[in-house]
Parts: structure tokens; sequence; C-alpha cells
């Protein structure tokens, strides 16, 4: 995506009264008024159009700003760490940006209780700082995990490379308090799993994309961390043989598997190339490669995981269906596979790629790829498609390309990725969201009854519809 620069600020877009306002409710040095001179370059330009941005510090000051809002007809964006994939946080002129930037407190770890409640701004890597002393984790990581927020990934229902054991955020979140357009605040900062009180509000807002409210303070299920991890690379020929060899790796008592994350071929050997690691730029194109993290299930020694690792993979490569394993003689060089994994190259070296994000039961996954690979080489030979995932829970990011930008061309493509996932039981929309992104996607897929009952419920939440305007919802 790329933005046209933005003519210089010179008038205030909002209605008479409304900067004032919001100045007399937060104080001058939390409602910042945003210059093109004061641009953050390394900011995604599109994120920060709107003219100003909001920094309440709790749910009721935060209400107080919605309330405004609602009354003065702005929009308004949540922001949290603006990781975000499918447009989301984009902001124009006339919105208002509201960020959790001041919501950084970790409140409370109970760690006897497995329990922490944080404010909405905490990042996923503060988080797991302050956990990592008590052998305690949030259970859930991703690659953005330096900025992404906790409040942006409820808002998301961020995945990422643990939900396969320990679900997406929606199984993370034990409550929520969530500040409304109304001016009204709802404290649902339950610390249980157990909770049947009527109909699941909370829930609502957990993949809402800040479309209904902005979420203020959320309370997490906590996990033990893992113990002794150790990370191999398994070459295979496709899917399935990536699973035998995954299902190969629980079996063993001792072992844990803590994440499956896959990449083709191409991916592995462009990356690897651009990132200078020996070893990797040879990978067959037409294969998959299998990062296999596992960790010890009991008290074992690092070089016992390691080595029991070793065996079952051998197992497995006595049974045919691995071609090839790299076991990481050193920390540097299982650094490097999760960089192979992690890194950007594919989209730094073909720029105007598109990304999809898509789900496909384990099962499907391999005729769902060769399908979708004969679908674009007809519509046109000369894009290339690349794919890394989620293996374990069938999530695949799916980015295609071509030696020149093909950013224009979403929608028609689009299609030819989605064909025939809804008949396999997957979705078009795993764990990014929707956004601005996808809404011709969320119209097409979800039906018209569904669409409907969607939109009575932003209503019902946002009766001014000024909670992000346009995202998930035209
Ligand atoms: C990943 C993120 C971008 O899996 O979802 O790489
Ligand atoms: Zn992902």
């Amino acid at each position: 995506m790329s933005a046209a620069p933005s003519a210089p600020r010179t008038t205030d877009p909002y209605p008479a009264g409304f900067l004032q306002a919001l100045t007399a409710l937060l104080g001058s040095d939390r409602v910042r008024v945003v210059t093109d001179a004061g641009l953050d370059p390394g900011v995604h330009p599109l994120n920060l159009g709107a003219h100003c941005v909001a920094l309440p510090a709790n749910a009721l000051e935060a209400a107080q700003v919605l309330q405004l809002c609602s009354q003065m007809q702005v929009g308004v964006v949540p922001q949290g760490g603006r990781t975000g994939l499918a447009g989301g946080a984009v902001t124009h002129a006339h919105e208002l940006i509201v960020s959790l930037a001041r919501m950084q407190q970790i409140e409370a770890v109970a760690a006897d209780a497995r329990t922490a409640i944080v404010g909405a701004g905490v990042t996923l890597e503060a988080l797991d700082a302050a956990l990592r002393p008590l052998s305690l984790s949030a259970g859930i990581d991703l690659g953005a995990r330096g900025s992404a927020t906790l409040g942006g990934m409820v808002a998301t229902n961020a995945g990422g490379i643990d939900a396969f054991r320990f679900g997406t955020m929606r199984e993370r979140v034990l409550g929520l308090e969530v500040a409304l357009p109304t001016g009204e605040v709802i404290n649902h900062l339950t610390r249980v799993r157990k909770n049947n009180a009527g109909l699941p509000l909370m829930q609502l807002f957990v993949g809402s994309e800040g479309t209904l409210g902005l979420i203020t303070r959320v309370a997490l299920q906590l996990v033990d961390a893992p113990r002794e991890r150790h990370t191999a690379l398994v070459l295979v020929a496709d899917i399935a043989a990536g699973i035998a060899v995954l299902r190969a790796v629980e079996g063993v008592q001792s072992l844990r598997l803590a994440a499956a994350e896959l990449m083709s071929g191409n991916h592995m050997q462009v990356t690897a190339r651009a990132l200078q690691i020996q070893g990797l730029e040879q990978t067959p194109l037409n294969g998959f490669g299998v990062l296999l993290a596992v960790e010890a299930a009991g008290a074992e020694s690092a070089a016992l995981v390691a080595l029991q690792l070793a065996e079952a993979l051998t197992v497995a490569a006595e049974a045919g269906v691995l071609r090839d394993a790299l076991l990481p003689k050193n920390a540097s060089e299982e650094r490097d596979l999760w960089r192979i994994r992690e890194d950007w190259s594919v989209d730094r070296l073909f720029p105007g790629g598109l990304w999809y994000d898509v789900s496909v039961p384990l099962d499907a996954i391999d005729g769902y790829l060769t399908a979708l690979q004969a679908r674009i080489t007809r519509h046109d030979a000369s894009l290339a498609v690349y794919v890394v995932g989620h293996l374990a829970d069938g999530n695949l990011h799916v980015t295609v390309n071509a030696a020149t930008p093909v950013t224009d061309r979403y929608e028609a493509i689009a299609p030819l990725v989605y064909d025939g996932l809804q008949a396999l039981g997957g979705s078009f929309s795993a764990e990014h969201g929707i956004g601005l992104e996808k809404r011709a996607g969320l119209e097409h897929w979800a039906g018209d009854t569904s669409l409907r009952l969607m939109r009575s419920i932003k209503a019902v939440f946002d009766p001014q519809s000024v909670m992000n305007p346009g995202k998930v919802l035209r």
C-alpha cells in the first residue's frame, strides 16, 4: 500500500469547539495535534492521517472522550501498537485517534491463580518480560511482540504461534473493561474461566476491531512458561508429511510441541539468501519447511530435549516422511531459523505484493495449495505464490507477488485465494481481521442474515456510528 503525500494541515478539520472540549477533558498535554512535520517516518503513513491524538489514561476518561465524539459526530480510531495487517487503524484528517499509550500498567499478576490484569496499552513483550521471572507466559506469541498491545490484540483477536495450543486471544481473555461511545464503562474484569452470566457481551469486543468500544483493561489467563526449548527445521515434500512429522514429535511423551511454523520452499530460499544465512538457499522449491519447536514436558535438561527431538526425527525419516532435517548446533543457528520464518525479505524484494490470511482444516491444506497454485498460474503465469503460516492450526499467510507491484489487483486475486475455502470448512480471514482490506470478503462470505445481525449489534453499542468508521462493516 502506498499513500499520496498529505497536504500540509493548516485548518482544523473538526467541528467548532471540539478540540477545546477535548482539551478541557484531558488537559493539553494529552491532546496532541499531529502536524506533518511531526510525523514519525517509521510509522505507516496511512495510520496517522488524523489531525489529533487523544491519550486518555483510564476507562472513565476514555468514555468521556468517546461520548464527546458521539455528541459531535467525530469518528474515533483506537490505536494500540499499529501492527495490524488489515488496515483497522488507518485514519483520516477529520477523525480522532484514541491511543492506548497512557494505559501501560501491568496492574496485577496473580502467580498462583495464573491470571494478570493489564492496561490495554501494555505490549506483549513488556508483559512477557514481567512474567518470565515467575515462569509464566501469556500463552500467546507473535512476530510483532515488541509493539503489539494487549488491547489491540484483543480487539483483533490475535492468534500467532501458540494459538494451536492455547487458543487465540479469545481464549486467553478472562475479562475486559471497555469504554463505550455512550459515555458508559462496562467492567467485566472477571478472572475466572467459568462465567455464564447471560449473553457473553465481553466476547463481542474480542475481534470487533474497535468498532464497538475501546478496550481499556484486560484480564488474562496465564500459562506455565516453556521450559527448555529446542527448534529443528524439517524439510518435507508436502503438508501431509509435515503433519505426520509433528504428530510423531507429539507422540514422544517427554516432549511437548511448542510451535510448528510452516514456510514454502521459495520463501526459505529467498529469505535465506537475503539474510545471508548459509545452507537453506538450496531448499527444494517444491517442498515445505516446518519449524518444529519443542519443549520438555518434564524437568528435563536442554541437551535431553534436543536428543529426544533428534530421535523422533530419525524415526520420522526412517518412515519416509521427511526429506531432510536441520538441527541447529547452537543458539545463534536456532535464531537464524526463526529469522527466516519471521523476516519479511519477500516483501522487501518484491514490493507491492498482496497478502492473504486464510485458515484451512489440516487435512485439506495440500489439496487447497495445489489448486490455489493452479488457479493463480492459469490467471497469470508471471505471479508467484509464497506461503508461511502456523501449520498446527492451519493458518496460512499467502503472498502473491510479481517482479513489479500488483497492489491494485487485490480484489481480482482474492477470489482465486478464497475459492473452495468455505466448502472445506476454512475461513477467508484467519488472524489478521477484516479492517478495511477484507470488507468485500466479509460481505461475500458472511451472508445477508449474519451481516444484518452484525450491523444491528454495532448500532446497539455505537448508536451514533463513530467507532472506527468504515472498518469491518461499510
Ligand atoms: C505472521 C504474522 C504476520 O505469522 O501473522 O508472520
Ligand atoms: Zn501469523
